[in-house]
């Protein structure tokens, strides 16, 4: 399944990449804790109708929680689990093997080998210049009927009120530092048409208000943006008690104005 090129790769360096999160217990936990609560709000880990998969991809695969969701779904399956850096990474089930390799370099795959292949929030990652090659490659990897599945983060909100439209404008100059536009997300199902494809296209709204889903929501994306502090005072010149000021004042606004944010999940068969 791996490719030559790419056979002892174990035991090269973490790959740079433009990546902005920390790699911390934090964002582990903060990870691992989005991932749950995204299953309260979609109902399910796996939106594309995958039935008795061989070869399961998962790129950026973070701590490995969706991957091991995979693998215990799919016992039969192998998992292979891709991320540039695998600080984050926990324990996988036996049917799992890890790579670390940059999706902007190429997969350490050969073509065809996947049934299904999953890319989540790695959006945040992939310069505007590289995601007509990183489709490419998604598309090169997935096996003919085969799936690949996106569930990436726009940088949408609906309902926002002045802080929160600061706090998208903060992070729209942070990204466009690293050459990304997270507006892009939003266009993936016209560029996956162009490449021949027919994306199926779920838009999931996520609550920043409200009791319950709303509750966990907000504290997801509230500790995502407490984690993006150091580089927001670093890329951006900010105070970091500015950003704090700002970001203590958000639970409160999205209560007021009811905010949320979208993502979108698109799913695609290989024809
Ligand atoms: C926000 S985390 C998402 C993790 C996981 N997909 C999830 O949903 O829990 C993004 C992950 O992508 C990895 N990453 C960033 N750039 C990458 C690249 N060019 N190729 C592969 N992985 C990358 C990061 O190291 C990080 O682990």
């Amino acid at each position: 399944m791996l490719n030559d090129s790419h056979r002892g790769q174990q035991a090269r360096p973490d790959v740079d990449d433009a990546y902005l999160l920390p790699r911390t217990a934090s964002e582990q936990d903060r990870l691992e804790f989005q991932h749950y609560t995204l299953y309260r709000l979609l109902g399910t880990h796996f939106l594309a109708p995958v039935e008795r998969p061989r070869v399961i991809l998962d790129v950026g695969t973070g701590t490995g929680i969706w991957a091991k969701e995979a693998a215990r779904r799919w016992r039969e399956a192998a998992v292979l689990t891709i991320d540039s850096n695998l600080t984050l990474l926990r324990r996988l089930p036996p049917n799992c093997q890890v790579m670390r390799a940059s999706l902007l370099e190429g997969l350490p795959v050969d073509d065809g080998v996947s049934d299904y292949t999953h890319q989540r929030f790695l959006a945040e990652a992939i310069p505007l210049g590289a995601w007509d090659q990183v489709l490419k490659e998604l598309r090169r990897v997935t096996a003919i009927a085969g799936w690949i599945e996106f569930v990436e983060l726009s940088d949408r909100c609906l309902n926002p009120g002045p802080q929160t439209l600061l706090v998208q404008h903060w992070l729209r100059r942070l990204f466009l530092c690293q050459g990304i536009r997270l507006s892009l997300v939003l266009e993936l199902p016209e560029r996956l048409m162009k490449l021949g494809l027919m994306p199926q296209v779920r838009e999931i709204v996520v609550p920043l208000w409200g009791p319950h889903i709303g509750k966990l929501c907000c504290c997801d994306v509230l500790q995502a943006l407490r984690h993006l502090l150091p580089v927001l005072v670093d890329h951006l010149g900010l105070t970091s008690q500015e950003i704090t000021q700002v970001l203590s004042e958000l639970p409160t606004e999205w209560e007021c104005y009811r905010t949320s944010w979208l993502c979108m999940a698109i799913w695609t068969q290989v024809l």
